[in-house]
């Protein structure tokens, strides 16, 4: 159904995806992991037409994506709804809004300027919001959230839109260990329940093993692994986070994971 095929992207001289080729035949959880500036927000990026791709091809349902044009490429987009790190809502809105600002691609102009919903997309938000567990929130602004409220919320909105594929580009980095495993989880029902493809930027190791079911490392550009979470060992690892990462043999996944996360913080 998804099809990635020999996708690269430049920046000038810079290549931040070099030639990334793989199939995805039917809707899974994937996690995407590496160090940072790797390529992993340049893939998805490229996925939901939010930059082109320098060369190569992406295909979905029979679909060249990387041809769409104006309105055909709005509807990919709202197809494939993204969540990222910072969450990007409307901090002085309220939460419902937010929400309902996933329907935005297909409301006229004159009912946006005037914030007018239908009723059915209201009790739609609602319904949602409640499924995250977060309903009670719904009248309040978005910044009186914790960030794990909040990123429910983003993922609320991307649901409004009722996509084909939810691309996360670091959902929980931003997050402590609690709220992380809430929105992962979330992400992980979604998938099981609604059938959703589901890509996420991870950058530890753990996380994409408990969640996903398959798991795509790249490297300096490059997709250097791509199999189930069983699959990946710690020569693997070690590949994917370079040879630098000093850890031994019998280094665990959380202490790669301490090792990987340093450079993240620094961003
Ligand atoms: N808009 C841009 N202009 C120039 N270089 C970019 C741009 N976006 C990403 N890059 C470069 O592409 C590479 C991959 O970046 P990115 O996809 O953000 O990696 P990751 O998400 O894995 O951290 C990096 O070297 C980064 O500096
Ligand atoms: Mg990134």
């Amino acid at each position: 159904m998804l099809r990635f095929d020999s996708v690269t992207k430049s920046f000038g001289a810079n290549t931040a995806v070099e030639a990334a080729s793989f199939t995805v035949d039917k809707p899974m959880m994937i996690g995407i992991i590496g160090r940072s500036g790797a390529g992993k927000s340049t893939l998805l990026r490229m996925l939901n037409r939010l930059t082109d791709a320098t060369s190569g091809e992406i295909e979905f349902d029979g679909t060249n994506v990387t041809a769409l044009r104006g309105a055909a490429k709005r509807t990919w987009q709202s197809q494939c709804a993204m969540i990222f790190q910072q969450f990007n809502l409307v901090p002085r809105l309220d939460v419902v809004s937010n929400v309902l600002h996933g329907t935005l691609n297909r409301r006229s102009t004159f009912s946006t300027m005037f914030n007018l919903y239908p009723d059915e997309d209201i009790h739609r938000a609602i319904d949602i919001l409640e499924r995250l567990g977060i309903a009670e929130h719904a009248p309040k602004r978005a910044e009186a959230l914790s960030g794990g409220q909040q990123q429910r919320v983003a993922i609320a909105r991307a649901l409004m839109q009722d996509p084909r594929i939810i691309l996360a580009d670091e959902p929980i980095a931003s997050l402590d260990p609690m709220n992380a495993q809430v929105v992962m989880q979330s992400l992980r029902d979604i998938h099981e329940q609604d059938g959703r493809m589901v890509i996420a930027n991870l950058h530890t190791l753990d996380t994409a093993r408990r969640y996903c079911d398959r798991v795509i490392g790249m490297r300096a550009g490059k997709i250097v692994f791509d199999g189930t979470p069983f699959e990946l060992t710690t020569d693997t690892a070690r590949e994917i986070y370079g040879a630098d990462a000093s850890f031994s043999e019998a280094t665990t996944s959380t202490e790669i994971e301490t090792i990987t996360a340093a450079p993240i913080a620094a961003q």
